[in-house]
């Protein structure tokens, strides 16, 4: 990143909306004040605006925005400026219902709601157009405002006559013939096959939902058109005059889109970290889930991101919503910037009085004050973040990649096998089990899809790798070559990016690789287990079980039940300079897949945290490193205290002091330069 501040102060700030309070001029002056206190540089104003900044149509109303801007900024406030796309004016919706969102049994939405315009509709992007392109002109030089937030949130699909026509535009673009589509989608199958484009609708609920190829592509074709329509956006600020950079903020593993394909629209990524904590289960399941997912957002574009929202205290809409405990809020925050975030933004900085976020959480309350544990707690964070200017310009740069891919979620939901089907649940929370290993490790990750280039790391781990698309086949077979260490398994190699099977056993292409391929799979019901036994212990396995027939890898665990009991479960193969692990089914518990990483990363010469320490239980590092300095940051997700000893001495960077020890209040969270 190269903007101005971004690059230099790390952004403590969130949503705002003065503009529901336009007739209390006080209560912006009362905001500001409260705003410094808390140590705020920035507000992210106007994302749900548009019936404000636009009353009537083609009348616009932009002087109330530009005294915000002004205030703010005279107070050492900056801006982030949103474009309004997130919600229309009523007005728009009933002179226009062309604006309105179908769903997929063709029944058009009424006003109401956000989040659901038709991202094709021409009046739609007109409107839109002109709105970016007036608050560009007005605003796109103001020295307050830093960044633009291309609409909310985005998401969701239309399938109006206008979606559905753009769609058959992009099939014939992308395939040119019929034949060449009724191939790619295997439409003989029960005499789906098209003799017309027109015949071609999207998957409908009571219509085409059997032919994964098609379902396939249009998730592409909403990825396509959402990122256009953000690119339009875009286009629309450059034509106003602003050479700000964009973000969009993306959601928590939404895999509705493939975030990748924004990967060159927006500038910076950015993203809404709403983790569940203190759930049932203790904290480390929403510990490890937002870790992953501040990798997956970060390696989109392989910089640093930043946390556009999250919560200073609940939420409201999760089932049951839980106070964050003292201390969690400064954890939670800083683990995101431990990952690579610039910034801790909040949904949101006071709360609406009415509608349905009255009570989500906010740095300001219904009170008004600054008199409350979440506001005093979000200052700590706002002063701490203000001496980690330092850490603006450096990158988390791991050696170890997961690749969870979002088309390959896809792939697995539609596939229509075993267990109907495993489902991209099970896909991500099996990514999550390898990645909780190395997260108790303290060893950072990328988190990839198939297309990311794969030569930098030392380790990667392609679970569940169902598609194949482009290269990856060729990429991984080098990659395993020239010496890296690749784990897969079950579930692997099995089809191509239309969801045509492959011609051969799986895994496709790389049976050489792992030394084995996969005979049958066998599918077990949610309560039932087999097992895989490894040196003299027996681990449970659910869901899948993999028979394979062994080439030329080591058999080093084996099934201890059922028909195929000793059959191979885990496998080790050497290919080339490198090796290639399988395992067959999926383990229940972390025990397993702890000891698997410990042994693979120590094979891998992968270093460990302070040269080798040995990291307490839910305590875990997160590096950042640039410019010649690495800062590791130690969170303990324990409400309790901890100690341990790191090989050599390092230097806290708050206090200044030089710890032998660590130590850690519950959930504290420190940052030393080693
Ligand atoms: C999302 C939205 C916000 C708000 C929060 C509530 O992240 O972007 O507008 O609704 O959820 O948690
Ligand atoms: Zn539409």
């Amino acid at each position: 990143m190269k903007y101005r501040m971004l690059n230099e102060q790390m952004l403590h700030g969130g949503d705002y909306n003065p503009d529901q309070w336009l007739d209390e001029p006080g209560v912006l002056e009362k905001d500001i004040e409260l705003f410094k206190q808390a140590g705020i540089n920035c507000a992210s104003v106007g994302i749900f605006s548009w019936a404000k900044l636009e009353p009537e149509e083609g009348k616009y109303d932009f002087e109330w925005l530009s005294q915000v801007i002004d205030r703010l900024y005279e107070n050492g406030i900056y801006t982030v400026l949103a474009t309004p796309s997130g919600a229309r004016p009523a007005w728009m919706a009933k002179a226009h219902p062309e604006v309105l969102r179908v769903n997929e049994c063709l029944v058009r939405n009424e006003m109401g709601g956000r989040h659901n315009h038709c991202y094709t509709s021409p009046y739609f992007r007109q409107k839109i157009w002109d709105m970016d392109y007036n608050l560009s002109r007005r605003f796109g030089a103001h020295p307050g405002v830093i960044l633009w937030h291309i609409s909310n949130e985005f998401g969701g699909e239309c399938y109006c006559p206008l979606c559905r026509s753009a769609f058959r535009e992009w099939l014939k673009e992308k395939y040119k013939t019929l034949d060449n589509l009724n191939h790619a989608w295997w439409t003989a199958f029960w005499s789906h096959t098209y003799t017309a484009w027109e015949q071609i609708d999207p998957p409908l609920v009571q219509g085409e939902n059997s032919c994964h190829g098609l379902q396939l592509d249009w998730r592409r074709f909403v990825t396509h058109q959402t990122a256009d329509f953000c690119a339009w956006e875009k286009q629309a600020i450059r034509a106003g005059g602003s050479t700000l950079p964009v973000t969009t903020n993306f959601m928590d593993f939404f895999d509705g889109l493939d975030y990748r394909k924004f990967k060159d629209v927006v500038d910076i990524t950015s993203w809404d970290n709403y983790p569940r904590w203190h759930g049932p289960d203790g904290d480390i399941p929403a510990a490890v889930h937002a870790a992953a997912c501040h990798d997956w957002i970060r390696s989109v574009r392989h910089e640093p991101f930043l946390l556009m929202e999250s919560t200073p205290s609940a939420v409201n809409w999760q089932p049951i919503c839980r106070l964050k405990r003292p201390g969690m809020h400064e954890l939670s925050s800083l683990q995101a910037v431990a990952h690579g975030s610039n910034s801790v933004q909040y949904f949101q900085l006071r709360k609406s009085r009415g509608c349905s976020e009255k009570f989500h959480g906010a740095l300001i309350s219904h009170d008004g004050t600054g008199n409350t544990r979440v506001f005093r707690e979000a200052a700590c964070v706002g002063k701490r973040l203000a001496d980690l200017s330092a850490l603006c310009g450096t990158m988390v740069s791991p050696k170890v990649a997961i690749i969870y891919d979002t088309e390959n979620s896809w792939a697995i939901d539609y596939s229509q096998a075993l267990l109907n089907g495993p489902g991209n649940k099970h896909y991500l929370n099996h990514i999550l089990q390898h990645y909780e290993a190395l997260w108790r490790m303290g060893i950072n990750v990328d988190l990839i899809n198939m297309d990311d280039d794969l030569s930098g790391y030392k380790l990667v781990i392609a679970p569940m790798l169902y598609m194949q698309r482009g290269d990856i086949v060729q990429r991984l077979r080098d990659f395993v070559q020239q010496g890296g260490t690749l784990v897969g398994g079950y579930w692997s190699g099995l089809a191509d990016e239309n969801d045509l099977c492959f011609r051969s056993f799986a895994p496709n292409g790389l049976q050489d690789v792992f030394g084995l391929y996969s005979e049958e799979i066998d599918a077990l019901y949610p309560e039932m287990r087999n097992g895989l036994t490894w040196e003299n212990k027996t681990y449970p396995v659910q869901d899948m079980c993999d028979l394979v027939q062994v080439q030329t890898a080591k058999v080093l665990g084996v099934y201890s039940d059922d028909f195929y009991k000793n059959q191979p479960a885990l496998c080790v193969n050497e290919f080339g300079q490198g090796k290639a692990w399988y395992l067959c089914s999926r383990p229940e518990n972390m025990d397993f897949y702890r000891k698997l990483y410990e042994k693979i990363v120590a094979e891998c010469g992968i270093p460990l945290p302070f040269g080798g320490a040995k990291l307490p239980e839910n305590v875990t590092v997160s590096e950042r490193a640039g410019g010649g300095r690495t800062y590791l940051f130690v969170m303990n997700f324990n409400f309790a205290p901890v100690s341990f000893e790191i090989p050599a001495p390092a230097l806290n960077i708050e206090t200044g002091k030089t710890d032998a020890v660590i130590d850690l209040g519950p959930y504290e969270i420190k940052i030393y330069e080693y």
